[in-house]
């Protein structure tokens, strides 16, 4: 960059061009301002290219040798922070290679022999969201364990299970829990699936037809740690479903984490109580001195807003878009950034406030028996006991529940005296099923809310995780 002045034209391309780009074509065009963030995985995969060309006898060992050492020092440079990134110099590319040459000087130069910045970049990002992928999964994991933490502590407390968010069943706490281990758990393994998918390496597609150097695109896969290189050259630079994938994945993780941050605020108010946040996960008003506020819950019920957002943006920046590399394609970059930020945020906020929640035992088990939450029991108690046909049954429970209502009582305070008046079928036993532990401990099919099916799958579960 030394012997040209400012504001003419760029020394990376710059061959046929007279003037410089003026403030705004520059400002538009530059990506540095956010891809700098692709630092690592640019040097890494440089370094692979550079090797790769020295073993193949397409550049001498000695200025392969000296573009690995230099990479390593612009490395270094940019993790302490020693490093200008110049706008001119547009991307996170141009930015290490001119940095590059002003450490080595002009091996410098040989280093981008059979390689464009369309697979570099679409190397570099698929990198890097492959990190990202394994940063989810860790993610996920610590997350499963939080709440396969609380199934085990509460297995068998009671508490309502809710349809319409209006009173069905009573179930158990670790049925409740456990639903999220099943919900994060397939978002784990979609980050799984999508990480194998995109783990194929596009370098040495170099612009889009390939390249007439006798390159080994099998050797930089593997030295980059892909499974193979990807197929096509065109689609090589083309492609971003790897990118796409992820902010499918991270939406549909998002939506989890907003369901159970909704419940986590619900049940934590003052109306219904069930759970008690920690104070390090809460915040105060400036005005109410009594109040406690999820606002960690609420905030992760928000994040979904802007993760799949950012699906959505590159839905349509990628929609029609012929191929080869369109500099469209640039405008992925930040969407994933930022929904990765953000669900890296979201998880490791819902796995600790999950450590720390307190379930309120005593207060789940009081609202699992009201609302009349064992009238199904009632119901399939006519059924088995009585032989009436469940329609013949469901429509005598629920006279039963209209009369219970209309005395401002529960079910269990009928007396059979009462019950009788409705169908004589009813005896002393019925007592029974009306209790919500008796009613959690009958629902023994598989995946249902009795504690031993519970307690069937946190087994599973744990064994998975050893
Ligand atoms: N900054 C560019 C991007 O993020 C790198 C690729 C540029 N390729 C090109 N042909 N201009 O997409």
């Amino acid at each position: 960059m030394t012997e040209q002045p400012a504001n003419t034209a760029n020394t990376m391309w710059g061959g046929r061009f007279a003037a410089g780009p003026d403030a705004i074509m520059e400002a538009i065009n530059a990506s540095i301002g956010f891809d700098q963030r692709l630092y690592a995985q640019d040097i890494r995969g440089s370094r692979a290219h550079a090797a790769m060309l020295a073993a193949q006898g397409i550049i001498s060992t000695s200025d392969a040798e000296a573009i690995g050492k230099g990479l390593l020092t612009v490395l270094s440079e940019i993790e302490k922070g020693d490093f200008a990134f110049s706008t001119a110099l547009e991307d996170i590319h141009m930015n290490v290679e001119s940095r590059l040459k002003e450490v080595i000087g002009e091996p410098a130069g040989r280093l981008h022999t059979a390689r464009s910045r369309n697979d570099q970049v679409a190397t570099d990002f698929r990198l890097w969201v492959r990190d990202q992928c394994d940063a989810a999964i860790a993610g996920l994991d610590a997350l499963i364990r939080a709440a396969l933490a609380q199934a085990e502590a509460g297995t068998d407390w009671v508490m309502p299970g809710f349809t319409h968010l209006q009173t069905a069943q009573p179930v158990t706490w670790g049925h409740h829990m456990m639903a999220y281990v099943e919900m994060f758990g397939r978002d784990l393994s979609r980050f799984q699936d999508a990480r194998r998918r995109m783990n194929e390496s596009p370098l040495g597609a170099a612009a889009l037809a390939g390249t007439g150097f006798p390159i080994d695109r099998h050797a930089t896969a593997a030295a980059l740690g892909f499974d193979r290189p990807m197929a096509n050259s065109l689609d090589a630079v083309s492609d971003r479903d790897f990118a796409l994938e992820y902010l499918s994945t991270a939406a549909i993780c998002a939506v989890h984490l907003s369901r159970l941050a909704e419940e986590l605020v619900i049940w934590s108010s003052a109306q219904f109580r069930f759970v008690t946040m920690s104070d390090r996960f809460s915040t105060g008003s400036s005005i109410m001195p009594q109040k406690k506020n999820p606002d960690a819950a609420e905030l992760i019920r928000a994040k979904i807003g802007r993760i799949l957002g950012a699906a959505v943006a590159l839905f349509v920046v990628m929609k029609g878009l012929p191929l080869a590399y369109s500099k469209d394609m640039q405008e992925d970059k930040e969407q994933v950034f930022d929904a990765s930020d953000n669900l890296m945020l979201a998880l490791a906020a819902m796995t600790g406030m999950l450590s720390d929640l307190h379930a309120n035992r005593d207060r789940l088990e009081a609202a699992a028996g009201s609302g009349f939450s064992t009238a199904t029991d009632l119901a399939d108690w006519l059924v088995r006991e009585a032989g009436l046909p469940f329609r013949d049954a469901h429509h005598v429970t629920g006279a039963l529940v209209a009369m219970a209502e209309k005395q401002g009582s529960d079910l269990p305070d009928l007396t059979l005296a009462q019950m009788q008046s409705v169908h004589p079928a009813l005896t002393d036993d019925v007592y029974n099923v009306l209790g919500v532990h008796n009613s959690v401990a009958s629902r023994t099919s598989y995946g249902g809310t009795a504690p031993a099916q519970v307690r069937a799958q946190i087994a599973r579960w744990k064994e998975k995780l050893a």
